[in-house]
């Protein structure tokens, strides 16, 4: 395996670990019930997949007194493990956190008993057909300009199941999702690709086309529920055999599956390395990417490609090429400040190639999710827009607060994130006030002051400093209101994670 890394290993790991875990435990011989050492394999409700694919993980473990060793096996990758036991009582711990263990269990009556995520497993030992199946490998393609699919003029705005959500989704809260993103206006706001990420996937039939699973009953007709109200669907796949929950991927399969997503009438595809860094290095990223970038346009149909590899291999510097609209230069989003922070302040490097048809993204939105206070999510929006940032919302559109709506809804800022010119800004630090200034289609710039400290302070704009020699009208974007700039310059406190968000004319 190559590429092998936290971030390649991890989530379809934690997964697929369950399910070889459990089967890998119940290999733990009667005559040796007190040693963990051998070959366990996993199985078992928890590890199967919708549909009934067992997601087949096996783990072999080395025990030395009180010492565990091994390696966990699946068909996401593959890890070292380490841990302890302790009379019945073992934990493991995977090779990106040490602090807490990633799965502990007891040996019972020559079982594993296994907790993982709160969910019970039991682990047997492994048979001899209890084997991860072989990955092939497969050669990726020579490099080959992908043409630009004309679409995402202005950064994609939309709504992603993931944030919030995770692998709770389903078609019905898809559906309510669309019907509340109609009713509360986001849809008239901009708001139109309504995204299923992870966890829709089935298993493939015997021709190898690839089912949703029992969550997603009917894709075609929940394109069309999409369709009918003026929205689009987005879906998720992975160039590896294993996505990062552990669902089927389109490794070997991609022109099928970009023909199945065309058939079902699919509008976005995002697509997330996850898998593939167990089988690729990052110097072929651009040429396993194109193959689908390839593939989705040989079907006709217009798809929104959304490359998701947490910022690898330089991929501001080749994602048109390979046709993608936008790509992920950061690793995963949370809900809190700091994450928020350097989230977007990491792609700062990529700023230059950012422009119409294709941008950076620092990741979907986590406004209304709970974790941030709304100066927090106002500062959020401000700065997504300021860097022409993909406006995906990720939280729970049937019920918003009114907050949430006036932050994603305030049209003012919108406009800054889908300005015709498509200019990412760039950020200019002073003490704890960071001011990002974007230029914009008609001459004007947004500029945003952020309080990074922990008290209010005072922002001065100086018209000079926006390279305006004079200030012919200004527009404060979240107090909804004209401001005047006396002898050149405006000023206003901004509180402590707040932001001051102005769109300035020139004389
Ligand atoms: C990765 C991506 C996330 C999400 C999950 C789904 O972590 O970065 O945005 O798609 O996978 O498993």
């Amino acid at each position: 395996m190559r590429g092998e890394g936290p971030r390649t290993g991890r989530v379809p790991l934690r997964r697929a670990t369950c399910a070889a875990l459990l089967a890998c435990l119940l290999l733990i011989p009667g005559a040796r019930a007190q040693s963990l050492s051998g070959k366990w394999a996993f199985s078992g409700p928890a590890l199967m997949l919708d549909d009934g694919e067992v997601n087949k993980t096996v783990l072999e473990l080395n025990q030395a007194g009180a010492s565990l060793t091994g390696r966990l096996r699946g068909l996401g990758g593959s890890f070292g493990v380490s841990g302890t036991v302790n009379g019945k009582h073992f934990e493991l711990f995977a090779p990106w956190d040490r602090e807490s263990a990633f799965v502990v269990g007891d040996l019972v009556d020559g079982e594993l008993h296994l907790s993982e995520w709160g969910s019970p497993l039991i682990g047997r030992p492994a048979k001899s057909d209890d084997e991860v199946p072989t990955v092939r490998y497969i050669e990726p393609p020579v490099l080959h300009t992908v043409p630009y699919n004309g679409l995402a003029t202005t950064p994609p705005m939309g709504w992603n199941s993931w944030n919030l959500f995770q692998g709770k989704i389903n078609d019905r809260t898809v559906r309510e999702i669309a019907d509340a993103m109609v009713a509360s206006g986001m849809r008239d706001a901009g708001y139109v690709y309504v995204n299923i990420d992870d966890t829709w996937e089935g298993i493939r039939d015997a021709r190898g086309f690839l089912q949703s699973n029992h969550k997603f009953p009917d894709m075609r007709a929940l394109a069309d529920y999409m369709h009918s109200r003026g929205l689009k669907l987005g879906i998720y796949s992975s160039p590896g055999p294993r996505t990062c929950a552990g669902y089927p991927g389109s490794y070997g399969h991609e022109e099928q599956d970009a023909g199945t997503f065309a058939a079902w009438g699919v509008d976005y595809l995002k697509y997330d390395w996850c898998s593939a860094g167990n089988i690729y290095s990052d110097a072929q990223l651009q040429a396993v990417y194109q193959r689908m970038g390839f593939a989705l346009q040989s079907t006709a149909r217009p798809m929104v490609f959304s490359l998701c590899e947490y910022g690898r291999g330089g991929v501001e510097r080749w994602g048109s090429e390979v046709g993608g609209n936008l790509w992920r230069t950061t690793d995963d989003i949370r809900d809190e400040w700091p994450s928020m922070i350097a989230n977007v302040e990491r792609q700062v490097p990529a700023a230059p190639y950012a422009g119409p048809g294709h941008w950076n993204d620092p990741d979907m939105l986590e406004i209304g999710n709970g974790h941030m206070t709304d100066d927090e999510y106002r500062t959020h929006m401000s700065l997504w827009a300021l860097v022409a940032a993909p406006l995906l919302a990720g939280n729970d559109i049937r019920n918003m607060t009114q907050a949430t709506k006036d932050i994603l809804l305030n049209r003012d800022v919108i406009s800054v994130d889908q300005d015709a010119l498509g200019k990412q800004a760039s950020p200019r630090r002073d003490g704890d006030l960071e001011t990002w200034v974007k230029l914009l289609s008609d001459g004007s710039v947004a500029v945003g002051v952020v309080n990074l400290g922990p008290a209010a302070k005072a922002a001065i704009v100086r018209a000079g400093d926006l390279g305006l020699a004079g200030v012919e009208k200004a527009r404060d974007l979240w107090a909804r209101r004209e401001v005047t700039f006396a002898g050149g310059e405006y000023s206003a406190s901004v509180p402590s994670h707040g932001v001051l968000l102005l769109r300035v004319s020139a004389k």
